[in-house]
C-alpha cells in the first residue's frame, strides 16, 4: 500500500529546511487511494474525540455519532460508567433504535427484528430464541465497542487500535493547552445542548490548517475585521495595532503532530471580554490559580490541534471535529463549551460568540467553506502538482503563529504515518527555539 500512494520519485511531502521548502503533492488532496490509505494508516492508528461527559447527564444518556467513520452510541450506563458502542446490530447490522439522535433509555432495541442491548451493549432478548435450539450464544453476540476508550478531563477519547499509547501520553504537551481550556471555565466545563453538523467540498485536511491559521485571517475575513468589527462595537484601531505586531504570538509543536496557535487576545467584544460580566469571574480564577495563570487563560487566543481531526479554539469557546467522506468531501460537527456555573447572562453571551463566528451562517466559517471549497476546486489543474507550506521556515528565530508552522508540524506526522521513506527535518518554531523561551 506505501509503495503506490507514496512514490519515491513524486513524494507526497517535500521537507527541505535547509532551502527552506515544504511543498505537499496535491494528490494527497485528490487521490482515492491516498484516503482510502489514510482511513487504516492515519485515522484507525490515532485516538479520535468522541464527545464529552457533560452530554450524557445522567445514566441511561445517550448520543449517536459517527467517530472515524464509524457509527458509535456514546452511552452513559446503568452505571454511570461512560460507553461506546459500535451502532449496529449483531443480527444482521441495522443501526440500533429510533431515528433519534439522542436522548435517554434502559436498553437499545433493534426495529428489524426485535433484537434488544443493554446499556453495556449485552444481548438480553432474542424474539422467537426457541427457533436457535438453546445454540445462541448471547455472550457473542452483545454491541461491539472499541478496544480503547479513555477520557481527559472529561473529554472522551476512542481508538480501534488496542495497542496505542495511553490518551495522556498521546495528548502529551498540549494537554497543558487543554487544561487552561478547561480551568478557564472555572475547571467545570460542559457543552452547550445542541451541536452544529455542515460539511465541506473540500478535502478534510485542508480544514486542520485552516483552524490554525491565523495568516489568512484578514484577507479571507476582510469584511469582518473592515466593516463588521465596528457594527459589534469593538475598537477597529486598537484591533489593527494588534493584528500588525507580530513579535507577541508564538506556535508550539508538539509530538504526534498536535500543535498550538498562542496569540493575544486582542480587542473584539466576541472574545467574551465584556468585563462587567467576567469580572467576577476573573477574580474567581485568580484567587485560585494566580494573575499569571489568569492572563495567560484570558487575555491570550489559542487554536489548539489534537491530531488527526480535533481543533478546541479558545477565543470561540469552540470544540470542532470532522471526517472525510470522499477526497473532496467532509461532515463538521461542532459543539460550544461553556462554565458548567457561568450565570445565565454570561452563558448567553458565550454562546452568542460562539455562533457569531464559527457558526455556520456566522461571520467567519462560510468564508472559510467558499476558501476551502475554492483550493479544492483549484487541485483540478493537476498540472499544477505542489502546495506550498513554507512560510517562516527560515524566519530567523523560529516560524511565529502567522506562518505555516503548525501545517507543517501536522503534515510531517501525518507523512511519517503514511510513508514509512519519509524523513522528518527537525524545525523547531519561535517559541520552541532554546533561547526563545517566553
Ligand atoms: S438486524 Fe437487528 S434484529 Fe435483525
Ligand atoms: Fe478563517
Amino acid at each position: 500500500m506505501h509503495t503506490k500512494i507514496a512514490d519515491p520519485s513524486t513524494p507526497l511531502v517535500v521537507d527541505d529546511l535547509e532551502n527552506g521548502t515544504f511543498r505537499v503533492n496535491r494528490r494527497a488532496f485528490t487521490d482515492p487511494a491516498v484516503l482510502e490509505a489514510e482511513r487504516k494508516l492515519v485515522f484507525d492508528q490515532c485516538w479520535l474525540y468522541v464527545g464529552h461527559e457533560s452530554e450524557l447527564p445522567e445514566r441511561g444518556s445517550f448520543i449517536k455519532r459517527k467517530v472515524g467513520g464509524r457509527p458509535v452510541i456514546f452511552v452513559r450506563d446503568e452505571e454511570g460508567i461512560v460507553r461506546v458502542l459500535f451502532d449496529t446490530c449483531s443480527h444482521r447490522g441495522n443501526t440500533l433504535g429510533t431515528a433519534a439522535r439522542s436522548g435517554t433509555t434502559n436498553r437499545f432495541v433493534c426495529f428489524y427484528h426485535g433484537w434488544t442491548f443493554n446499556l453495556r451493549g449485552a444481548l438480553i432478548n432474542v424474539p422467537d430464541e426457541k427457533a436457535w435450539g438453546g445454540c445462541l450464544d448471547h455472550g457473542k453476540l452483545g454491541l461491539g465497542a472499541p478496544p480503547r476508550l479513555d477520557n481527559y478531563r472529561g473529554l472522551f477519547f476512542m481508538s480501534v487500535k488496542s495497542d496505542i499509547v495511553d490518551l495522556k501520553a498521546y495528548l502529551g504537551g498540549a494537554t497543558e493547552y487543554i487544561d487552561d481550556m478547561i480551568d478557564m471555565t472555572d475547571s467545570e466545563m460542559a457543552i452547550a445542548p445542541g451541536q452544529q453538523s455542515y460539511s465541506m467540498k473540500a478535502n478534510w485536511k485542508l480544514l486542520v490548517e485552516n483552524s490554525a491559521d491565523v495568516y489568512h485571517a484578514p484577507f479571507t475575513h476582510q469584511r469582518f475585521f473592515t466593516q463588521f468589527i465596528k457594527d459589534i462595537g469593538a475598537d477597529l484601531q486598537e484591533w489593527q495595532k494588534m493584528a500588525q505586531q507580530t513579535t507577541d504570538n508564538r506556535v508550539i509543536g508538539f509530538e504526534n503532530g498536535h500543535s498550538v496557535v498562542d496569540v493575544p487576545a486582542g480587542p473584539l467584544p466576541m472574545n467574551a471580554s465584556d468585563p462587567a460580566l467576567l469580572s467576577d469571574l476573573r477574580q474567581k480564577l485568580t484567587e485560585k490559580y494566580g494573575a499569571e495563570r489568569v492572563a495567560r487563560m484570558l487575555d491570550r487566543s489559542r487554536n489548539l490541534i489534537i491530531f488527526p481531526n480535533l481543533i478546541l479554539i479558545s477565543a470561540w469557546r469552540t470544540i470542532r471535529t470532522f471526517y472525510p467522506t470522499s477526497t473532496d468531501y467532509m461532515e463538521i460537527d461542532a459543539w460550544a463549551f461553556v462554565g458548567k456555573n457561568d450565570s445565565p447572562e454570561l452563558r448567553e453571551m458565550r454562546f452568542n460568540n460562539f455562533i457569531a463566528f464559527l457558526g455556520p451562517a456566522g461571520f467567519g466559517t462560510p468564508d472559510d467553506v467558499e476558501a476551502l471549497d475554492r483550493c479544492q476546486k483549484g487541485f483540478a489543474a493537476t498540472e499544477m502538482a505542489w502546495t506550498d507550506l513554507s512560510k517562516g521556515m527560515k524566519r530567523p528565530g523560529g516560524a511565529l503563529a502567522n506562518d505555516e508552522y503548525q501545517m507543517r508540524n501536522l503534515w510531517r506526522r501525518w507523512a511519517q504515518m503514511m510513508d514509512p521513506q519519509y524523513k522528518s527535518s527537525d524545525e523547531k518554531s519561535n517559541a520552541m527555539a532554546p533561547n526563545n523561551q517566553p
